[in-house]
Order: C-alpha cells, then structure tokens, then sequence
C-alpha cells in the first residue's frame, strides 16, 4: 500500500502536474482511455504513418541514415492522408484510435484531440541483426532504434511541451516481420521458440527505457492472424508460440511494475473472429487481395480489376497487410476494450 502510494506522488513528480493527480488511482495505475491526451507508438508497416517531413512510404520522422530531428522539425511535420500515405490504402489503426490523420490531407497532431506521435517505420523488425532479423534496408529503423531515437530526441521534445506522462498511452506492435523473416531464413520447421524469447526480450528491453523515462500506460498488441494471409509463409502454431511468449513477457514486465499498466490487447483473436463471422462486418473476400489494390483508379473502378464492390470489402489489403476496413473494425473492438481497462 506504502508503495503504490509513493509511485503514485512519484508519477506526479515527472509530469508537473497536481500533487495528486485526479486519475491516480489507489494501486498507483494511471490509465484511462477517456482522460487519454497522447498516444506515442512504436512498430512496423501495420503501425506506422506517413509524415511530410518523413521518408516516404516509410515513416513520419527520420530514418536510419539520420534519426535525430529538432523539436522545430517533429513539431513542422504533418501526418499525411492519402492512398500510399500507409501499407493500408487508407487510415491505419492509430489513425483511427486517436481520431488524428483520418480525413485526406494534411494533419498538425498538436491540433489532435489525442495526439499521435508515432515513429513505427514500415519494414521494421525488433532488432537488425544479420543472420537473425537483418534490416530490409539500409535506412530501416529497427524497433531498438526507434526506441533510442524516442529517448535521445522524441521525449525531449515531448517534455519540452510539457506532455503529461500519465495521460500518454505507449503503444506498440511488432513481430510480424520478425516471424516472416525468421521462417525465411531458417526454414519452416526449425525449432523458433529460442528465437522468438530472444526477440522478446529486446521488445521488453526497449519497454524498460520507455519506463524509465516516466511514461507508465502500454498497449501491447500480438501477431495477427498471418497463417490466414494471402501468401502465408508463417504456420497458425508458429504465431500461437510467438504470442505465447510475447504475452508471457508482457505479464512478467506487469509483476516487475505493479504500478504501471499493460494492456495486452488480443488482436489475433479478434481478427480471427472477424475472419470466421466476415459476412457480418461486410467482407467478402477473406482469402486473396484485390490485385489492383495499389492502382491509382482502384477506388473509382474496382470492377475493371476484377475487385467486386472495392477495396473496403477485402480483409486483406495486399499479400502482408489487412485493409484499411479492416483496421477500422478490429479498432472499434479496440477502442470500446480501452474503455472497460480504466
Ligand atoms: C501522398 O502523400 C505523399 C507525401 O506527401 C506523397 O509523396 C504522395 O505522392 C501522395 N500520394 C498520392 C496518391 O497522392
Ligand atoms: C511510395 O509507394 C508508392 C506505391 O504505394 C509508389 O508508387 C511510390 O513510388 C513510392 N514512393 C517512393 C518515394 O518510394
Ligand atoms: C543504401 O542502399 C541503396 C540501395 O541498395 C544504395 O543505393 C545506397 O547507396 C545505400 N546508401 C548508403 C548510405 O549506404
Ligand atoms: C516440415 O515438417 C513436416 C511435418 O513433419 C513435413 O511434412 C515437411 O516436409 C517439413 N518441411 C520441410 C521444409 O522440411
Ligand atoms: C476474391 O478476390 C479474388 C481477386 O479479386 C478473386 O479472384 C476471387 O474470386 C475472390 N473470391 C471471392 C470468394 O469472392
């Protein structure tokens, strides 16, 4: 009880704000969605947003060749809304979670109601390792990465506008490259599970360094269902293990910090779900991607690509990735979740 009290006030001490702040509950948690004012998040394709001053197709900021970037620089980039502006063909996940960079065009994130900062780089795996996980290419950003150029740059500049830790939900998402890449290189039936307990000790690595800094709210989501995709190269078993694992670091990361909050959400469930009742949320297509998804008059004439009724009516966007419908649908379930854990 002494302790939780005292992490409580302590958390009040890195944000500036009251003395007790009004979400601060007994247990010291801090999470609640409807109080939430920022979401910071870290990942690959599924997550990442295309910023103005990013590198296109990849990121919002930076890139491997030069991850800094000055508070004047974050601050003038603008998350992009358009066709290629994400792997979906239209708003991702965190665009939708947040509400920021929904509509086509250009979005300033301060003037989100949640603020979105994201620096999930498309192609990304935990750690670039050669002979493990290397890089896709030269300028990727690895989770690692991503998560040092958080703690030299972005969290400066976060505090530099005095952004409220205990308001700010950390999400993050990775794996599905790491598995893809790790069956490639090591073959299918390869014995995984050293493997993937290795990547997910670097993912609660970069977790811890995120805590350090003060921040005490993360969402973690698992690998979704890519035994289900267009061109599997990952067995329903080998993500059932990869998750296994992730889900038991995730609740030993939860014991180390009782005061923190880990929201683990099931995503590989849900999508499941989703797959095996389609016809209700409209799908009809669950098993191929439209081949004319990335076509510049997809969305004005589905039919002269063989597409049916278009796009949103496919799960998959393309041989790797959900559609931007389909993220939509899982974030609803999302959303409604976050709401019930605090
Ligand atoms: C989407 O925005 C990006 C970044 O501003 C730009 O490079 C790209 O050409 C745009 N794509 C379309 C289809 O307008
Ligand atoms: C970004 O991706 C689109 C296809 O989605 C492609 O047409 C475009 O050339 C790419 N731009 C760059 C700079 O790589
Ligand atoms: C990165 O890779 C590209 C393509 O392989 C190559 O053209 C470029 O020179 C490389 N850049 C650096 C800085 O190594
Ligand atoms: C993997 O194991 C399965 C079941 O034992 C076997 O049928 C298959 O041929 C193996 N595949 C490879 C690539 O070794
Ligand atoms: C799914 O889409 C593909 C590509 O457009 C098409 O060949 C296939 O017939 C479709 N399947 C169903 C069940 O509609």
């Amino acid at each position: 009880m002494k302790l939780t009290a005292a992490s409580c006030l302590l958390l009040s001490l890195y944000t500036n704000a009251t003395p007790t702040p009004p979400n601060c509950k007994h247990d010291g948690r801090t999470f609640n969605w409807r109080t939430t004012k920022s979401v910071i998040a870290f990942g690959d394709s599924y997550t990442y947003i295309q910023g103005t001053l990013g590198r296109t197709n990849y990121t919002y900021i930076g890139d491997n060749f030069d991850i800094s970037f000055t508070p004047e620089k974050l601050f003038a980039s603008r998350i992009v809304q358009n066709q290629t502006a994400t792997a979906e063909g239209g708003p991702n996940w965190l665009e939708f979670l947040t509400g920021c960079g929904v509509d086509p065009g250009q979005h300033d994130t301060r003037k989100c109601e949640i603020q979105l900062w994201d620096f999930a780089y498309a192609g990304a795996n935990t750690v670039s390792q050669a002979n493990f996980t290397p890089p896709h290419w030269n300028h990727t950003v690895s989770y690692e990465r991503q998560i040092q150029q958080f703690v030299d740059y972005g969290n400066p500049v976060l505090e530099g506008i005095h952004l409220k830790k205990e308001n700010a939900l950390v999400a993050i998402w990775i794996g599905i490259n790491d598995i893809n890449d790790l069956a490639k290189l090591r073959g299918i039936n390869a014995t995984f599970a050293p493997f993937y307990e290795q990547v997910q000790r670097k993912v609660f690595k970069g977790v811890e360094k995120i805590y350090n800094l003060g921040y005490r709210n993360f969402l973690f989501m698992n690998l979704p269902p890519l035994d289900r995709s267009p061109s599997p190269s990952v067995s329903a078993s080998m993500i059932s293990a990869f998750n296994n694992i992730h889900t038991a670091h995730a609740e030993a990361f939860q014991n180390k910090h009782r005061e923190s909050t880990v929201l683990k959400f099931d995503v590989n469930y849900v999508l499941n779900n989703i797959l095996d009742n389609y016809q209700d949320y409209g799908f009809q297509n669950i098993t191929t991607n439209c081949p004319g998804y990335n076509q510049p008059d997809i969305r004005t004439d589905p039919k002269k690509y063989g597409c049916g009724e278009g796009l949103h009516t496919y799960f998959w966007y393309d041989s790797g990735h959900l559609g931007s419908r389909t993220h939509e649908v899982f974030t609803q379930k999302l959303a409604k979740w976050l709401m019930k854990q605090g």
